[in-house]
């Protein structure tokens, strides 16, 4: 008689339930902290589909502090990407710009895109062309 085929337990029904759980942690955490670089990332490739030159942060620095009639993006955000901003016309306190300081910051593409045309438009006048939104992005992601 042939003697019972006992299947081999698979190594997953063989690790503790603990271990599975420590490994899917381990894998899904540096997601968490990843969201704002991840919608970043791409958010400047889309950009760059539009743009002729490669972004650069410093470029996005001089367009976050030009001056246009008097506004520029530090009229509200002000001086510092760190602390809190002011919105010029209404006071309004503005949490800082700076994910660094600010985790929700540059996690939400949907927010991003409707504050860069409104603040484009406040500031400039205009609608900020994709150099200039993935310039500043770009500077952005890194404080
Ligand atoms: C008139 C005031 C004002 C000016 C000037 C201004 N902003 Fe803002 N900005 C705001 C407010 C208000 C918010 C939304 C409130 C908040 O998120 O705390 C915001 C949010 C943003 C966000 C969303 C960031 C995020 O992920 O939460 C971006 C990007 C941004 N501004 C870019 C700019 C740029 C670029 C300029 C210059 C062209 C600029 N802003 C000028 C008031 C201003």
């Amino acid at each position: 008689m042939q003697p019972l085929h006992i299947p081999r337990k698979s190594w997953l029904a063989k690790t503790s339930p603990l271990l599975l759980a420590a490994a899917v942690i381990v894998v899904l955490l540096p997601n968490y902290s990843l969201a704002a670089s991840e919608t970043t990332k791409t958010m400047l490739q889309e950009f760059q589909a539009d743009a002729a030159e490669p972004f650069s942060a410093s470029a996005g620095l001089a367009t976050w502090n030009s001056v246009a009639n008097g506004r520029s993006c530090t009229s509200c955000h002000t001086d510092s990407v760190h602390v809190d901003g002011r919105h010029e016309r209404t006071g309004k306190i503005i949490e800082p710009m700076a994910p660094s300081v600010n985790p929700q910051r540059l996690t939400n593409r949907k927010k991003i895109n409707k504050w860069f045309f409104r603040n484009c438009k406040w500031t400039f006048g205009r609608e900020c062309t994709a150099q200039e939104k993935g310039d500043i992005l770009l500077w952005l992601s890194q404080q």
